[in-house]
């Protein structure tokens, strides 16, 4: 018999999605009024330990409502992570500010060394602000990124923040279920330690509402704010707002829809389930690949229950190439692909400033992301490392 095709990462419905998403439709709620949407936000908040939350229709649109609320305008620099998908980025131009790119530390997440380096040779502090000297930008903030269901080193990204005045968004969109066992943010999920937080609930994300996301503050002003915003700028808890269409600035039409919402709440009662079989396929991964053949897995950051998302391996003096191995695993029907160019190589970003990137340019070139679905049983991790360890014998 053929084999199946083997998937890098497609959403996994197991319980009641089609139930609730029936359910919704049903009741004809399908817009972004419906009554799913805030009781989605009560049990995302209730899972994370946090209150301050905006369903939205897309991570990216989280990111923006963020960075709005912060205050970031023309001409206002953000730090970010040069090594990440570009939808941690595209959002500080949505504002008309810049990126400055950094690299990231060996977890895949910015590097704190790295966002010091900058500090320290293009900034100085004027009138209690960050300000780059080369371009005379204030430096407003920065977005770590928590790549793959890694943890940025947030404990020295805070510091550095608070020593410069910065505002912290943890672009935490790939790693919703991750949360800290050691150190100062004990027990806190990723997400809900900065300033602000976005999580991303697209389809090949640890959970999925089909299009999704959350944006996560920590005061119920910008809170209420980024509410608004999202709903083009009409306060809706309002009822004369409500009926007279009075909007109070150019808002957004970011809010997330019911029927989205609904996929959420089925989806939020096997988020436990999808992190533990990620888990153990990683630690099958880890057992069969990791030194073999000149392979190695990354190991996620310690000191985190991670959802270990995607599965990275690492090419470290492997008899292929990247491109040879996904050619090759495609070829036996398993799907992988390499890690993001990098952001300042990409179109919009050429021209952008950006630090040395010893780490990040080495993971490009090395990185394949192997099939990490929630439904991979443990007989499919077995055949992609037996196919993985065929092809670099
Ligand atoms: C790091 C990162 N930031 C932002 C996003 C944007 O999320 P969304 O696709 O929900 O807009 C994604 C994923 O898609 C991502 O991986």
């Amino acid at each position: 018999m053929e084999r199946k095709f083997i998937p890098l990462s497609v959403p996994n419905f197991p319980g009641n999605e089609v139930k609730y998403v029936s359910d919704a439709v049903a009741s004809t709620w399908v817009s972004t009024a419906g009554p799913l949407i805030p009781k989605f936000e009560k049990a995302m908040a209730e899972y994370m330990g946090t209150d301050m939350v905006v369903a939205t229709n897309s991570g990216t649109a989280a990111l923006h409502l963020s960075l709005v609320d912060a205050g970031v305008g023309p001409g206002d620099e953000v730090i970010c992570a040069a090594l990440t998908f570009i939808a941690a980025v595209n959002p500080v131009r949505f504002c008309g500010g810049e990126p400055v790119f950094v690299d990231c530390d060996k977890y895949f997440c910015m590097d704190p060394d790295s966002v010091q380096y900058f500090i320290d040779n293009y900034c100085e502090m004027v009138d209690g602000k960050l300000i780059n000297k080369t371009t005379g930008a204030h430096v407003k903030g920065m977005i770590p990124v928590h790549v793959f269901g890694n943890m940025a080193n947030m404990e020295r990204l805070m510091d550095i923040a608070e020593k410069y005045n910065l505002f912290v968004l943890e672009d935490a969109t790939e790693s919703v279920g991750t949360f800290v066992t050691e150190g100062r943010y004990k027990g806190r999920h990723l997400g809900t330690i900065g300033h602000y937080g976005a999580l991303s609930f697209n389809g090949n994300k640890v959970m999925t509402t089909g299009g999704g996301g959350m944006a996560i503050c920590h005061n119920e002003a910008s809170r209420h704010n980024m509410a608004v915003l999202s709903e083009e700028a009409q306060d809706m808890a309002k009822k004369e707002d409500n009926l007279l269409f009075i909007h109070t600035d150019v808002g957004y039409n970011y809010r997330m829809n019911n029927i989205a919402a609904a996929l959420g709440l089925a989806q939020l009662e096997h988020l436990e389930d999808f992190v533990a079989t990620k888990n153990r396929n990683f630690a099958i991964y880890k057992e069969l690949l990791d030194g073999k053949n000149g392979l190695k897995m990354i190991d996620y950051t310690p000191g985190i229950r991670s959802s270990m998302w995607f599965h990275q391996l690492y090419l470290d003096d492997c008899k292929i190439s990247r491109n040879e191995m996904i050619e090759g695993l495609a070829q036996r029907k398993i799907q992988s692909r390499p890690i993001w160019l990098l952001n300042p190589d990409q179109a919009p970003y050429k021209n952008s400033l950006c630090m040395p990137l010893p780490n990040a340019r080495d993971y490009v070139g090395k990185i394949v992301n192997i099939p990490c679905s929630s439904n991979l049983t443990e007989e499919e991790v077995r055949i992609v490392c037996a196919e993985i360890l065929d092809l670099t014998k």
